[in-house]
């Protein structure tokens, strides 16, 4: 395994470059299944899991919550400590069954931060949560109220690392802003959709209500390159899947520049003897920005192939290539 550290200050982690996504463990991913995943992953070196307190409500039409309650159950069995970074998101969480964050999210008011985060560290177990996201934006709310409403749990202790997630840039520059006047700590981690091929950025129902994008398209690259000390954590970099199987392609990624890019990454492959999904994560983990890939993972052999493509080295020529194909 390889690591980096994520943030500044007191809270930095080192963390491994390949998260592991566990939002469908306890509900589509049955509890001996994500408890195996899990084992494995640590003992690869693997130590940065990704959560969130409304994983996974559309499964049951419930609220969510089972996710961050098994991996409360797998730290208490497997008696994980430190070593072991948990990150976990709020904002997104509907607020009655059958609802969803469309319609109706908790949102990020002082009080919402406040409780939520508190809910989460007793499903996890935790006294701290390593890292805590803003899952999706929430105009309703000033900035100001946000920012030190997360502020404030990071001084008493109990969370470490902030982040944020799916909003637009201009968001996330505003509320970093207002943190630092204040000498307040900012968002420092930024997780959005990234993965090797890129979608068209016009389909209004890819959008979140607020009209931003869960894309890390151009312009989020452009202040990773002005701000060395943020990560962007990439979710959903196997596009679910849709390496192995184009049928899940979604249908922002039907423009003349996919085929172009599959040409590149099935080349690729072939020479390295590696799998698209592996050139695809190593593309990501080689990246002149601090890419760190979140990937989600149903079996073991699907996991066993995620973390072979961390030893996976790119030739300068490869990537060249990758990159120039569009
Ligand atoms: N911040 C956000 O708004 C947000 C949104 C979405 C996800 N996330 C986070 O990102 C994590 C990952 O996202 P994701 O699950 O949407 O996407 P993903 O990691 O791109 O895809 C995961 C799925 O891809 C398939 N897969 C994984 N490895 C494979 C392999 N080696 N070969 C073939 N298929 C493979 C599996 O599908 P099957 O199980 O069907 O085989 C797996 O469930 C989540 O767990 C969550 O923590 C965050």
């Amino acid at each position: 395994m390889k690591y980096r550290t994520i943030g500044t200050g007191p809270y930095s982690r080192r963390v491994s470059v390949l998260a592991l996504g566990a939002m469908l463990f306890g509900s589509t991913t049955d509890e001996r299944t994500a408890f195996a995943l899990l084992d494995r992953y640590a003992e690869a070196g693997g130590n940065f899991v990704d959560t969130s307190d409304n994983y996974a409500f559309w499964t049951d039409g419930g609220q969510g919550g089972q996710s961050e309650e098994l991996l409360g159950r797998w730290r208490r069995s497997r008696g994980v400590g430190e070593e072991m970074v948990f990150a976990t998101k709020l904002g997104a969480r509907p607020l009655a069954p059958g609802t969803d964050y469309v319609d109706n999210p908790e949102g990020l008011s002082a009080k919402v931060i406040r409780e939520s985060a508190e809910r989460s560290r007793e499903r996890l177990g935790l006294e701290r949560l390593d890292l805590l996201y803003a899952h999706i934006d929430d105009h309703t709310v000033p900035q100001r109220e946000t920012v030190e409403g997360f502020a404030a749990l990071v001084a008493e202790g109990t969370v470490g690392l902030l982040g944020v997630s799916n909003q637009a840039v201009w968001r996330v520059e505003r509320a970093r802003a207002i943190a630092a006047a204040a000498g307040l700590p900012g968002y420092e981690v930024l997780q959005y959709q990234h993965s090797y091929l890129r979608p068209r950025s016009d389909v209004p129902e890819r959008l979140f209500p607020d009209g931003s994008l869960g894309h890390a398209g151009a312009e989020l690259a452009g202040y990773l390159r002005a701000e060395p000390a943020l990560t962007l954590v990439a979710y959903s970099p196997l596009l679910k899947g849709a390496y192995t199987r184009p049928e899940r392609l979604p249908h922002d990624y039907d423009h003349p520049g996919t085929p172009a890019r599959l040409a590149a990454l099935h080349e690729v492959a072939r020479e390295t003897g590696a799998t698209p999904n592996q050139v695809t994560l190593a593309w990501q983990l080689g990246h002149e920005l601090p890419i760190l890939p979140l990937a989600g993972v149903s079996s073991l052999e699907q996991l066993e192939e995620n973390l072979a493509a961390v030893d996976l080295e790119l030739s300068p020529q490869q990537r060249a290539r990758l990159d120039a194909a569009h």
